[in-house]
């Protein structure tokens, strides 16, 4: 096991290192758990911070092949929360001291959109005194529509690159301008350029990669200097063109398995950055967050969208949490991380101090 414990105290890592490490198992895989665990623990400390997700609608003009929301799927029934119920769940957030909410929805890029989310940012910010951190997830824009966001108080934004790699890019969203690869990369540098605490991540376990992907994009992440990275196991939904892939998919204990391991990674790649525990973990085993916070996460997603409409945005099968109330989640989810030996930082917006590095450094 010398070979394991070499490569862990190495400072940077190459491609096939990455790709044998994402291969360990027993006391080597244990090791480079306790490895991440213990840089958490050094840059960042104990607590989890949280995000109410406020998935404020489910109508996407974009067709992904891999997601159950996509504008194809007639399946679905179309839903779009009013302001006031936003701002409720907003104020519900904020007076359960969660420090932070995420607002997403499926991508609307129409100028009426825009405006709207304008108008609800300053409704949020009113109703709540401007104290809770704010996460956006609204897909691709244009700069102009990120810094509007960004001066109406958004403060980080997740945008997912899915894969780094292109060709398998292509091989997950219809071939077409809608879904190009660049324009995602376009944005991501446009979110930076705006001043947002930067996120993004891939999907683990997809149909067509192999761990040489997986290893390029913990590499890409790193090249992006990301802020904050969220990435979970791919999850089949029934009512999208990759379902007729399943047979070829790795089994759903080892896509969890992949993803634990690509989050232990990119903690020792990426030491201050601020790392989700995706729920899609908890869709594959009900302890999923608590092992990911066990191995490097430290930010969970609790859902504070309003109940009747959880079960309407669908992105993968065995979404948890779809018939809990928001109360439901905050008593749960305290006693989860509490158990995973970590501690909710209440009322911080927790945000990622690899951003304020980076920002001090210039
Ligand atoms: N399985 C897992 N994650 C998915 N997403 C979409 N569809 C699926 C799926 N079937 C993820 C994508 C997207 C995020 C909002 O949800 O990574 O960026
Ligand atoms: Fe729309 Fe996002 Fe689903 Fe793609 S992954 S179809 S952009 S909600
Ligand atoms: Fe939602 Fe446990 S976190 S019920």
């Amino acid at each position: 096991m010398a070979f394991i414990e070499e490569l862990l105290a190495k400072e940077s890592y190459t491609k096939s290192e990455l790709v044998e490490l994402l291969q360990v198992t027993g006391d080597g895989r244990a090791k480079l758990f306790s490895k991440a665990a213990g840089i958490k623990e050094k840059y960042l400390g104990n607590k989890v911070y949280l995000r109410g997700l406020v998935e404020m609608s489910n109508v996407c003009r974009k067709n992904c092949l891999y997601c159950g929301i996509r504008s194809g799927n007639q399946k679905v029934n179309r839903y779009n929360l009013t302001d006031d119920e936003i701002v409720d769940a907003a104020i519900f957030a904020w007076k359960n001291k969660y420090g932070s909410i995420a607002l997403q929805a499926g991508e609307i890029s129409t100028r009426e959109f825009a405006t709207r989310v304008e108008g609800l940012l300053g409704k949020i910010n009113a109703a709540t005194y401007g104290e809770l951190g704010i996460t956006l997830s609204l897909g691709e824009q244009d700069e102009d529509t990120y810094r509007r966001w960004f001066q109406k108080g958004g403060i980080r934004y997740l945008l997912r690159i899915e894969s780094s790699n292109q060709e398998l890019y292509k091989k997950l969203h219809p071939n077409d301008s809608l879904h190009d690869y660049k324009t995602r990369i376009e944005c991501l540098k446009s979110l930076r350029r705006v001043g947002y605490q930067v996120g993004s991540g891939v999907m683990i376990g997809l149909p067509f990669q192999t761990l040489e992907h997986l290893a390029d994009d913990l590499l890409w992440m790193q090249e992006m200097d990301l802020d904050m990275v969220g990435m979970g196991p791919y999850v089949e939904h029934p009512d999208t063109p990759l379902f007729e892939y399943r047979e070829q998919l790795l089994p759903i204990a080892e896509r969890f398995d992949l993803s634990l391991k690509m989050t232990a990674l990119i903690r020792v790649m990426m030491k201050n950055i601020n790392i989700v525990a995706p729920t899609a973990l908890q869709a594959i085993d009900p302890l999923g967050r608590e092992k990911a916070i066990k191995v490097g996460a430290n930010v969970v997603m609790p859902n504070i969208t309003p109940g009747a409409f959880r079960n309407d945005y669908k992105l993968y099968e065995n979404k948890p949490c779809v018939d809990d109330a928001a109360d439901d989640c905050k008593n749960c989810l305290d006693a989860r991380i509490q158990l995973a030996g970590h501690e909710v930082g209440y009322g911080e917006h927790g945000d990622s101090p690899h951003f304020y590095q980076r920002k001090n450094a210039q």
